[in-house]
């Protein structure tokens, strides 16, 4: 048992789509979620500086008493999860080995991925996938723009449908498509719209709440049931919730409160860590 938080780690609001299956996977855990709005977007930034704002971010997490770190970040995790898990203690569960771990289960080969420019780029997806689907066939097609969009609260007007179809207008059939960055859960319904109804969308949040629950049982670090009102999944654990921010002037409050239907008032990091 640890009553211990976890913490979730996030360039911006996409780990909160994550944080979000978290929460509703394990109710009696309370979290702790860093978003990194001043340096966002990490889409666009080299591996190695992704590297250094990824090891500020466990350090900032780590020093809040965190017992496990989710890097809700595909482009985190794809850049520098080997790296920051080499260099702590923690538990660091990154995005695309779980998902990938579903991909398998499941049988699918025939994949699409969206994902940024750099999660892309880094070929993370196509590896973790060949390495459990040698079969499989991938396509991959960054889409700069769309995390910006979900910042801005860009996700379900025309312009993100304008901008989505032009993303996949290339796609060939697929069996599932990935939506390889934490941020996409908020665009599903014009994706759906674009691809059909009859094509599986991933969001890769359910996966990692699977393998993060499954990681705090074999370590027996599930947090004691010490909430009185319980009853329910459904239990308003927002109370159970500290958000930080290293720069409040965004839409994140506004983004945050409507996905996870929960009032978020994040408050900004201030000197605990410098963050340049
Ligand atoms: N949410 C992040 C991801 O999953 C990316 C957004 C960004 O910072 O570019 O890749």
């Amino acid at each position: 048992m640890d009553n211990r938080p976890i913490g979730v780690f996030d360039s911006g609001v996409g780990g909160m789509t994550v944080l979000k299956e978290l929460m509703k996977k394990m109710p009696q855990e309370s979290f702790v979620y860093l978003g990194d709005t001043k340096r966002f977007p990490y889409g666009s930034k080299s591996k190695q500086t992704i590297i250094e704002l990824t090891k500020e971010g466990m350090e900032f997490l780590i020093k809040k008493n965190v017992k496990l770190i989710v890097i809700a970040c595909g482009t985190a995790t794809s850049q520098a999860l080997i790296e920051v898990k080499s260099l702590y203690e923690i538990p660091i569960i990154g995005v695309l080995e779980p998902t990938t771990k579903y991909l398998e289960e499941t049988g699918k080969t025939n994949i699409g991925i969206i994902a940024t420019a750099g999660t892309i780029r880094s070929k993370g997806w196509e590896k973790s996938i060949l390495e459990k689907i040698p079969s499989a066939k991938i396509q991959s097609i960054p889409c700069p723009l769309l995390a910006s969009m979900v910042e801005e609260g860009w996700y379900d007007n025309q312009i993100a449908q304008l901008v989505i179809n032009e993303y996949l207008k290339d796609l060939k059939p697929v069996d599932a498509l990935v939506l390889g960055c934490t941020h996409y859960p908020l665009l599903t319904k014009v994706i759906q719209k674009q691809i059909g109804a009859g094509v599986e969308i991933i969001n890769i949040g359910t996966y990692v709440a699977i393998e993060t629950e499954k990681i705090l049982k074999e370590n027996g670090m599930i947090a004691e049931n010490n909430f009185k009102d319980i009853a329910t999944k459904n239990r308003d654990n927002a109370s159970n919730l500290k958000v930080y921010l290293t720069e409040n002037e965004c839409k994140f409050n506004e983004v945050a409160s409507k996905l996870i239907e929960k009032e978020i008032q994040a408050e900004l990091v201030k000197e605990e860590i410098e963050f340049s």
